[in-house]
């Protein structure tokens, strides 16, 4: 149960919200932002690879910046926010058309920003864009191994056979898919996947791998790797945050109490393993002395956790709503910058632990928004 105290935050929080992003959005309508430079968005449009040189239009974060312009747009009814998140939306054609480089987050790019249109304004274009590249993630399925295969080649390694946590939040987009066509194809891939996802990922103490890999030929699991973590082994938040609101989705799509299990599961290990501060390092098997956090896995889990409670019982709610709390107010105290310095607003977010630290990530500001505005109780539902 929320407290009027709580309540208060909330709406003061959300105000915040509106007041950065009112000028944000205009400073950057014509950006796909990924992170700051010197307080500033970048643009992750193909025009611009300064910054970073292998990825382009296609990077898998190009979904948040339109999410956060929905959202904005059903808080305020405020037509400049939708706007801003078609040009989003337009721009990820060419992603379409190019199709090499696509991968298997195509549900981030396109359920944030094509399905969120076809959601709140019924366009029909909006809707063929989801359709196809819902097509084009049941493609990647492998029937023998029942696993999404995630990313494509790089340099001569071999991943095929590769599945990742990540994935779980790229299924909503089958589900919509068949909700929509009325064709269980995209459901029962969805489903497949959950369920080895499920047996494979989720270890006996409630944490997650982040990288599994399967025999691509024969199925079967052959290994599994530490990916964005810190070593193989090990926990790697952001991905328990990704298992921990996946898991959480997929009871939501179908009612499968095996889901809502796995989720509770991932949840009472990632809610025993929050710091004090309530700020959440980068991997929860780090060393000890480490300073290393990731924003970014506090506010996702707080999104997951906040679905979690409204799925259990009275008696159950507030270990769930109360440990998102705990977290979304801790980021907004000591990680959230509401002034004019930062395009960003969480900040301390970090890639993985052995690559970019401390920086805005574009996605940490979107489950930031998402989480407050579902406490606030109005929220619309992306996933
Ligand atoms: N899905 C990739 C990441 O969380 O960094």
């Amino acid at each position: 149960m929320l407290t009027e105290k709580d309540k208060r935050w909330i709406e003061a929080t959300a105000e915040k919200i509106n007041c950065k992003m009112a000028w944000v959005s205009e400073k950057s309508k014509e950006k796909i932002p990924y992170t700051t430079v010197n307080g500033t968005y970048d643009s992750y449009d193909s025009s611009d690879k300064s910054y970073r040189i292998s990825e382009g239009l296609n990077w898998w974060t190009n979904g948040f910046w339109g999410g956060m312009m929905w959202l904005m747009y059903h808080e305020t009814k405020d037509e400049k926010y939708a706007d801003i998140a078609r040009f989003n939306e337009e721009k990820l054609d060419q992603c379409i058309e190019d199709y090499y480089g696509l991968h298997h987050d195509v549900g981030f790019m396109w359920l944030l920003t094509a399905v969120a249109n076809y959601r709140i304004t019924g366009n029909k274009e909006s809707k063929k864009r989801g359709l196809h590249v819902a097509n084009l993630l049941a493609g990647r399925f492998n029937p023998v191994g029942k696993y999404i295969r995630a990313w494509n080649e790089w340099g001569s390694d071999n991943n095929k056979g590769w599945a990742i946590i990540d994935c779980m939040m790229n299924i909503p987009l089958l589900h919509w898919a068949s909700e929509e066509t009325g064709d269980p194809r995209f459901r029962h891939i969805a489903v497949m996947h959950a369920n080895t996802a499920m047996e494979n990922f989720i270890r006996p103490d409630g944490s997650s791998e982040h990288i599994v890999e399967f025999d691509a030929e024969a199925g079967g699991k052959l290994d599994t790797h530490g990916g964005q973590g810190y070593e193989k082994g090990s926990s790697w938040t952001r991905g328990q945050s990704w298992a921990l609101y996946g898991f959480i989705l997929s009871y939501m799509h179908t009612k499968n109490p095996a889901y809502l299990d796995t989720a509770k599961r991932v949840a009472h290990y990632f809610i025993a393993n929050i710091p004090e501060s309530g700020l959440i390092p980068i991997d929860f098997r780090q060393p000890k002395d480490d300073i290393w956090e990731d924003s970014c896995a506090a506010a996702i889990a707080a999104c997951g956790l906040i679905e979690i409670s409204k799925a259990v019982g009275e008696h159950e709610k507030n270990l769930y709503l109360g440990a998102a709390l705990k977290m979304l107010k801790a980021l907004e105290a000591k990680r959230c910058n509401w002034t004019e310095d930062s395009d960003g607003i969480v900040e301390n977010c970090s890639e993985a632990y052995h690559t970019n630290k401390h920086m805005n990530i574009i996605y940490a500001d979107y489950y930031f928004m998402e989480a407050i505005f579902k406490l606030k109780g109005e929220d619309i539902f992306l996933w």
